[in-house]
């Protein structure tokens, strides 16, 4: 069974954790996108662990988890975080494995990323990783891909610093490479978790351009990137935070005003920990955008969605989502592709009263506030999507889960 999680907003929505959790039930886990931009946090037991390209399934000593073929390698980033697991006591030898095709961040792209983005007027805020320099390289087929290290023909065409870096790393780099749609076909009768990055408005196609990532970070990135067909998926779950936020810069509707909400901007942030876990910069807050999780739904056919961080309201009076958004005049009910429009666009608010007491210990749906049930009613209903897991906390035990995505119904 091939399971697809993606986030359903700006990235950082607490797929880690999410992703974690559901990979006890998982014998697979695919990353298919990004590289060490993204940032999962997991926490375990009194451990909290910092992952960038290893799938969030490294905890589980039996796992076996695939850097898949919409990746962004950097060698020096992908050894460091597999040392630091294996000092930490992760025996990671044997179920680490990457896509051949997946392809390679060499140094000079992460300056290349750093000039760019300095020349920009209007400044992306990437994290200067050398991904998007990395999926450019890939476009304009100048790339290079695992499956390329030991062909010569292949390397013609780098500098002589690339050549040497490869050279350094392509022992210890090429145990790790399998062709990944082979691996997976013989493997169809596993369960498999295929892991996004980012998230659906980061997306290069579907987010808010040119404020994105560079990568696929939506559900058809799983199968494109991940080593299987679009109809190979059986099921596509998002996941939400109760709130929203965004790291770098663009358009972001409902985001917190500077002078009369900062009170609130800073309390959601430092109750949410809401700081980047690769970059350490603040997140930009605001309430959750619902004409944004909609779009998210539909252009990613995501059948349920995950809320995480709903214990993040735990002591307000009350709060608000956003419904539907007023631009220049009008209301619009989609979310516009101009980045004027959403710029623009004032948040129409519906508000929600707050439960006033703490949820952290709730094992059940139906233990959790009437208030909490009212919000997540709402989403539903708005969303057109089923909430099948809500998220109360960092630990894997914090999570209630109202139908089993391994389960067919
Ligand atoms: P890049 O992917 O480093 O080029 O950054 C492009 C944009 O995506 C910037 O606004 C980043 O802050 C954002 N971004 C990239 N990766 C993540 C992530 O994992 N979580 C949240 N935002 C991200």
């Amino acid at each position: 069974m091939n399971v697809a999680l993606i986030g359903a907003q700006w990235g950082d929505e607490g797929k880690g954790k999410m992703v974690d959790y559901l990979a006890a039930e998982a014998q697979i886990i695919v990353r298919f996108s990004g590289g060490a931009n993204a940032g999962h946090t997991i926490v375990r037991g009194n451990e909290q662990f910092a992952l960038h390209l290893i799938p969030s399934g490294i905890l589980y000593p039996d796992k076996t988890v695939i850097l898949g073929t919409g990746m962004a390698i950097d060698p020096e980033a992908m050894f460091a975080e597999l040392e630091m697991l294996e000092s930490r006591g992760i025996d990671w030898h044997g179920r680490v494995l990457v896509s051949d095709r997946a392809h390679i961040v060499l140094p000079r792209y992460r300056d290349i990323d750093k000039t760019m983005e300095a020349a920009r007027r209007k400044p992306i805020g990437t994290t200067g990783r050398g991904i998007g320099v990395t999926y450019s390289m890939k476009a304009s087929r100048d790339g290079v891909r695992l499956a390329d290290l030991y062909d010569e023909d292949r390397l013609a065409n780098l500098e002589p610093g690339d050549v040497e870096f490869i050279r350094a790393w392509v022992d210890r780099l090429a145990p790790l490479a399998i062709d990944l749609t082979d691996y997976l076909y013989h493997h169809r009768h596993s369960y498999i978790l295929f892991e996004g990055a980012q998230g659906a408005l980061l997306d290069l196609d579907a987010g808010t351009y040119p404020y994105v990532s560079s990568g696929m970070s939506g559900a058809a990135g799983a199968a494109a990137q991940g080593g299987v067909g679009p109809r190979s998926l059986d099921r596509v779950l998002g996941v939400f935070k109760a709130y929203s936020t965004r790291v770098g810069n663009g358009p972001f509707p409902t985001e917190f005003d500077t002078d009369s909400q900062s009170a609130l901007c800073q309390f959601i942030r430092d109750t949410g920990r809401e700081y980047g876990v690769t970059t350490g910069r603040p997140r930009r807050c605001g309430y959750l955008d619902l004409v944004a999780l909609r779009y998210a739904c539909l252009a990613n056919s995501i059948d349920s969605l995950i809320l995480t961080h709903l214990d993040v309201y735990d002591t307000l009076d009350s709060f608000e989502a956003c419904v539907a958004y007023r631009v220049r005049g009008k209301i619009l009910e989609y979310f516009p592709a101009a980045i004027r429009d959403l710029e623009d666009a004032e948040p129409v608010l519906r508000s929600f009263r707050g439960w006033k007491r703490s949820i952290a210990d709730v094992k059940e749906y139906d233990q959790l506030p009437l208030e909490a049930k009212d919000y997540i009613s709402f989403i539903e209903e708005y969303t057109g999507t089923a909430i099948d897991l809500v998220s109360i906390g960092y630990e894997r035990e914090r999570t209630i889960v109202r139908k089993s995505p391994w389960i067919r119904y």
